[in-house]
């Protein structure tokens, strides 16, 4: 599904360089579960960024269900991001005067072939929610319904920037609980960047960013299922 290979990001601001990414390459099959760890500037934001179709490479490729993404034209790009790509922040980044049903449903502004909304708010538990506004759900509910909301734009590859940064740990576990569930039930490739190492051991591939660079990827023959990771 994801070919990245020799990815470089150089960001130019006040006159001084950032290698923000060097030379970066890996895989990732179809329905993978990837977990992104890394200390904080390490490039996972970037590299996510990138892969989204939200930020721009500098050197090299990315392969994305067959499409470069860095030669894409702007209406081509807008296309992959509407299309291809499910985006879930740290913050949830809801519309505050809409209901919570609504936020999601808006969906099928943007796609044609989207889940039942419904549908999906039952499945990550909030379907009682339905009618009430942002404001009036705690933080992890509020990031359930971001998630219902990537869900049910029916992706292909779903991609978690620290979903789980705004959430107290007992909260998060279940949020990565949830995104794992998904990740099996529907098949769809899911990259998550968190600093919950835990998760890793319920991953197919772990990918460590250093510096800009791969420092280490870890392939899991036989992760553990979401219920048998100690928290
Ligand atoms: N728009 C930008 N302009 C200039 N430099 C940037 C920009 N975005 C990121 N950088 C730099 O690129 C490097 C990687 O940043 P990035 O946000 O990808 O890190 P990260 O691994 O996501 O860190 P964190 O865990 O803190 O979120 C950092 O040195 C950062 O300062
Ligand atoms: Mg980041």
């Amino acid at each position: 599904m994801i070919h990245v290979s020799n990815l470089c990001k150089y960001y130019l601001s006040g006159g001084k360089q950032t290698v923000a990414l060097d030379h970066v390459s890996f895989d990732i099959k179809e329905g993978e579960f990837v977990v992104i760890l890394g200390p904080s500037g390490a490039g996972k934001s970037t590299l996510l960024n990138i892969l989204g179709g939200i930020d721009g490479l500098s050197e090299g490729e990315v392969l994305v269900d067959q499409q470069a993404i860095g030669q894409l034209s702007e209406n081509a790009l807008s296309f992959y991001r509407a299309n291809l790509i499910g985006f879930i922040f740290q913050f949830y980044n809801l519309i505050p005067t809409l209901t919570v049903y609504e936020n999601i449903a808006l969906m099928k502004d943007i796609k044609k072939d989207i889940l039942d909304p419904m549908y999906v708010l039952e499945r990550v538990g909030l379907k009682m929610h339905a009618k009430k506004f942002p404001n009036q759900l705690s933080g992890g509910e509020q990031q359930r319904v971001s998630i219902a909301r990537a869900v049910t734009k029916n992706p292909k590859v779903l991609l978690c920037d620290e979903p789980t940064g705004a959430l107290d740990s007992e909260t998060g576990s279940m949020v990565l609980q949830l995104l794992w569930d998904i990740c099996r039930e529907y098949r769809k490739t899911t990259i998550i960047v968190t600093h919950n190492a835990s998760i890793a051991q319920a991953a197919d591939k772990v990918i460590t960013v250093k510096n800009g660079k791969i420092k280490d990827i870890q392939e899991n023959a036989h992760p553990l299922s979401i219920q048998e990771v100690e928290w």
